[in-house]
């Protein structure tokens, strides 16, 4: 990686949907920079702050006692520099911004953000010629080319606690609960609470499900006196069916739509969606002729405090970005790999989705539980 004269003087934001570890990693970056005497510039509400040049400046000060609270105090918001929402139009904005880090002297823009933030750094960067690094952000663990992003570990640790206390109710009351899981088009999040939680069928975008295999599977499970059932369903799950008619819109060279972009009514207003498990808990009930719930954990995977693994990650990941500002790398995404935290390039990472491979370890010992994974029956 080609290095350039060390920064002198960087801009920090966060960008995307936000996650636990957030302040951790603004405060490992900040104090790392700082150490290394660089002036740190927080800009507000992600790259809309950048826009409308909304920043504040860190100091020491501003990073202490924040190691362990949620959220980001920088703010943070969805806005894609090329696509923004001014007033009641949409503009390219990135010239605005990229004018607005020159003015503030930025000899690098620190990005903590997902896959959405990675691909809009890169964009800044080609589009103007900004340094720019980024950390992978994310409770959906998706980010390509790192082993973990943080945010997961925190999320894991909620979904799964969620699962276990779903457990008691569910064993009580002899239901089956269908506890929706989040993940955007991954399920990272919904296998790895799913097997550390025990549920008892696991429902991933990965593996699409057949309703009929799932209900046969509790039926199963009932005539062996298991009474309830708890299936953790990535919100990004789809059935056979859906996968079949996706692929062959795909083939017809059909754009593939993003089915999480936010959808809005005629005056751009955010419409609320209902949670695609109560569908599946419907059927369900429809196909076992058992009492079903649902339970959608939405946000609150995404709030409070980070978990000790995240808060060390947060540290490493961010002291790392610390460390290349220093010695003049730049547009690369710091990335963990086994103990280590190493600069890739953000070309290589921007448009790329980690998925859940079909055949990888957990997708395997979740099987060797017996957990179905909707596709065939479980033992
Ligand atoms: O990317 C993180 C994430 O929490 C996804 O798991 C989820 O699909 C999405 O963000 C929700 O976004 P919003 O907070 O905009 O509703």
């Amino acid at each position: 990686m080609a290095k350039k004269a060390r920064a002198r003087c960087i801009g920090i934001l966060t960008a995307g949907g936000d996650c636990p570890g957030l302040n951790a990693a603004i405060r490992g970056v900040a104090k790392a920079a700082l150490h290394h005497d660089m002036k740190v510039i927080g800009i507000l509400d992600g790259f809309r702050g950048l826009v409308e040049n909304r920043t504040v400046p860190i100091e020491d000060m501003q990073v202490s006692g924040i190691l362990t609270l949620g959220g980001t105090f920088l703010g943070s918001s969805r806005d894609k520099p090329h696509k923004m929402k001014m007033g009641d139009k949409v503009m390219d904005m990135t010239q605005v911004a990229i004018a607005n880090a020159r003015r503030l002297q930025l000899d690098c823009l620190v990005c903590l953000g997902g896959g959405g933030t990675q691909k809009n750094a890169l964009h800044l960067h080609k589009s103007g010629g900004i340094n720019v690094l980024t950390l992978p952000k994310t409770i959906d663990n998706d980010v390509a080319l790192t082993d973990i992003s943080f945010g997961y570990d925190t999320a894991l640790g909620i979904a799964t606690e969620a699962i276990d206390r779903l457990h008691t109710t569910a064993t009580s009351h002899h239901r089956i609960i269908v506890c929706e899981i989040m993940g955007h088009t991954a399920g990272w999040l919904a296998l790895g609470a799913g097997i550390a939680g025990g549920a008892d069928v696991i429902m991933i975008p990965e593996i699409p499900y057949d309703l009929n295999v799932i209900a046969e599977h509790i039926r199963n499970r009932r005539h062996h006196g298991k009474r309830f059932s708890i299936i953790a369903i990535a919100e990004g799950a789809i059935s056979k069916d859906e996968a079949k008619a996706l692929a062959k819109g795909l083939k017809s060279g059909k754009k593939k739509v993003d089915p999480f972009s936010p959808s809005v009514d005629a005056n751009g207003i955010h419409l609320v969606q209902e949670p695609m498990s109560s569908r599946v808990a419907r059927q369900i009930q429809q196909l076992t002729g058992l009492e079903a719930r649902v339970t959608s954990l939405g946000h609150v995977q995404r709030g409070g405090t980070p978990s000790p693994a995240d808060r060390l990650l947060c540290t490493r990941l961010g002291t790392k970005a610390g460390e290349l500002l220093m010695t003049g790398v730049y547009n690369v995404m710091v990335a963990v790999r086994g103990d280590e935290c190493v600069a890739v390039p953000l070309e290589k990472v921007a448009g790329v989705v980690k998925f859940v491979p079909v055949n990888h370890p957990w997708v395997k010992t979740a099987r060797l539980v017996g957990t179905c994974m909707g596709d065939v029956l479980g033992t």
